[in-house]
């Protein structure tokens, strides 16, 4: 495996870069930092380095991905039309974590689209991320950087846990952070559609193109999501996780009752209630009064409770506005659907 871990000189492309750069244009696939997490990278143009991507991952290959381009002029190519919806937040968002969702142009390797007529395209806002695309000159299709199922990789190390061995490289750029996902907007059907919650939030979206719908799936349970990918089990820690919508006396409570039954109990809570609480292990992952640090820290602190053999960890929940939206998407993915209520 190969490794760079040197800080990286961001104005003249550095060595570590080029060489990461040449992997993907030899059709190899290599990890790289992004604003939100970190991707495995592909040239979008072949099938038989997109292939590797999934056979990396342990991906269904139902489930499409995510190319990053470092110019616009790269978007032309890669989809049939660039509507001026598109222009507008490209305009605002990009380099950024918002991934548009467009009629798919010619050439692009159908391993990529998973047989859709979209595609799906961002530009990252990492000075990492967009010297690696630009020294490799061609679209790149890439996924987060984990093993299918398991949280997404916020550090270099995440992703060696994973994937040392099955892949050409890890470009190490730090830790990421925005720390969860881009937020995927389907831009062809009549009005826009979050189909993923994530980085930019559907407040800031409409700010510049007015009201926006949210895929229907992301608020009940049972229906199909749009996006293929948010169909599967993911972002799950090793012990179950409960996600409690109560106070923390009642989610002590809760671990007590666990202790007794000689459980293992982990506790996923904030910095300012992390004190409150008894249990075997208690993992604060950011403060209440910035969701942006939870997002930050979230997979990181789920993949930590997997150091600790636990039986069973219960979560406070976080309010569903702004970032909170994505975190509580990504919970409640983790837990498997469903919010204890304490009464
Ligand atoms: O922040 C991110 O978006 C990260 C970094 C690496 O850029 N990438 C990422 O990729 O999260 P991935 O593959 O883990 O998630 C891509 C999501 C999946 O839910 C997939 O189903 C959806 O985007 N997607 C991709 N192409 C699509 C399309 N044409 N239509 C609808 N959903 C699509
Ligand atoms: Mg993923």
């Amino acid at each position: 495996l190969w490794i760079v871990d040197e800080k990286m000189d961001i104005h003249n492309t550095c060595p570590q870069i080029k060489e990461a750069a040449m992997w993907i244009t030899d059709n190899e696939v290599v990890a790289f930092p992004t604003e939100t997490v970190y991707g495995l990278g592909a040239n979008a143009y072949s099938d038989a380095a997109v292939e590797k991507i999934f056979k990396a991952k342990g991906r269904p290959s139902d489930n499409p991905l995510i190319i990053h381009i470092s110019n616009k002029e790269q978007l032309q190519k890669l989809v049939k039309r660039v509507p001026p919806i598109a222009e507008e937040l490209m305009e605002v968002f990009w380099p950024g974590p918002l991934t548009l969702v467009l009629e798919k142009g010619e050439g692009i390797a159908e391993r990529v689209t998973a047989g859709l007529s979209t595609v799906a395209v961002r530009m990252p806002d990492h000075p990492v991320a967009l010297s690696l695309l630009t020294e490799a000159n061609t679209p790149v299709a890439a996924p987060s950087a984990n093993v299918s199922g398991k949280p997404s990789p916020t550090t270099a190390a995440h992703v060696f846990e994973d994937l040392a061995g099955k892949i050409a490289g890890i470009v190490d750029g730090g830790a990421t952070g925005v720390g969860v996902e881009s937020t995927v907007l389907d831009l062809t059907t009549d009005i826009p559609m979050i189909l993923r919650p994530g980085g930019v939030t559907r407040e800031q979206i409409e700010e510049v193109i007015g009201s926006v719908a949210v895929d229907p799936a992301l608020e009940e349970n049972g229906q199909a999501p749009k996006s293929p990918g948010l169909k599967y089990k993911h972002y799950a820690p090793q012990a179950k996780l409960v996600l409690v919508d109560g106070n923390d006396e009642f989610i002590q409570t809760l671990v007590t009752k666990a202790k007794e039954e000689q459980k293992k109990v982990g506790v996923l809570t904030t910095n300012e209630n992390a004190e409150k609480f008894h249990a075997d292990v208690v993992l604060p992952c950011g403060t209440k009064d910035d969701l942006h640090t939870v997002a930050q820290h979230l997979y990181e602190v789920l993949r930590k409770f997997d150091q600790y053999d636990l039986d069973i960890i219960y979560s406070e929940i976080f309010p569903e506005k702004g970032v909170g939206k994505a975190i509580m998407n990504r919970l409640t993915k983790a837990a498997g659907g469903d919010i204890l209520k304490s009464n």
